[in-house]
């Protein structure tokens, strides 16, 4: 049976009581679902300034709650940023790391990316890893070298062992935010890749899909055998389309 996730990444949106609120719909209608069938597990990544409020929204709930991004030193003279410890301080308990909007608007690397995940991982974080290729490297037929680069980097710096504790996320870019998704073909094939890669590092974790999932599409990717889930953008500012989607999710552990 494969052990479901589903996290939502809400990006730049929602106030903190629009955070609260969606948080709250989230929570009454997840707990809804299972009763004794098994349930996906459930995270959400607000905003920095939403973190409070949906953590305490949350509290002694199912849903976790996570950050979107963490600086990689402890503190210090960093204008703007949030460390991974004062994530972990209001309540978290993952962090999106190398999102490719980071990755894209911040010009992050690889080897600042494994830096992020050896902050977030030395906090008690769980840190979800993205990795994807743009439109034209699947076009000019890299994809493979371009995920094997970014994963083998990362890899390397953040070892095996640590690398054990975190979930890895497969967004092709050409796929978030176009409401053009991977195919399941598609999606199950670079999952299968990745999950090889790992594997020959002794790495087994879950590894889940985003760009466009929606509660229609969500069901079809899910039955790839090396997809474990679901990295969901627009769809999870909907509470009941990630509902669904946690739904389908939790079809797949019965
Ligand atoms: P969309 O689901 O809006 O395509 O976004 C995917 C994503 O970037 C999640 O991190």
């Amino acid at each position: 049976m494969k052990h479901m996730i589903v996290a939502g990444n809400w990006k730049m949106h929602t106030t903190a009581a629009e955070a609260a609120a969606l948080a709250a719909e989230v929570v009454t209608l997840v707990g809804k679902q299972g009763g004794t069938a098994p349930t996906a597990d459930v995270v959400i990544c607000p905003p920095f300034t939403s973190l409070d409020a949906v953590v305490a929204v949350t509290a002694d709930t199912s849903v976790h709650v996570g950050a979107q991004d963490c600086h990689h030193e402890h503190h210090g003279a960093f204008t703007g940023d949030v460390s991974a410890s004062m994530i972990r301080a209001v309540g978290c308990s993952h962090v999106i790391v190398g999102h490719s909007e980071r990755r894209r608007y911040h010009h992050e690397t690889d080897t600042l990316i494994a830096s992020k995940v050896l902050a977030a991982l030395a906090e008690g974080l769980v840190p979800i890893v993205c990795v994807g290729e743009t439109l034209d490297e699947r076009e000019a037929n890299i994809t493979t070298q371009v995920i094997t680069t970014q994963l083998e980097t990362i890899l390397q710096i953040v070892g095996a062992e640590r690398m054990q504790q975190c979930i890895v996320a497969y967004e092709p870019v050409w796929a978030i935010g176009t409401g053009r998704a991977a195919t399941a073909e598609q999606a199950q094939e670079v999952h299968a890749t990745i999950a090889a890669l790992l594997a020959k590092a002794g790495v087994h974790v879950p590894i889940l899909y985003g760009g466009s999932v929606t509660a229609e599409n969500a069901a079809t990717l899910f039955a790839g055998a090396d997809v474990y889930g679901a990295l969901v953008g627009g769809a999870s500012l909907k509470a009941d389309a990630f509902a669904a989607i946690v739904a389908a999710a939790g079809a797949q552990m019965q």
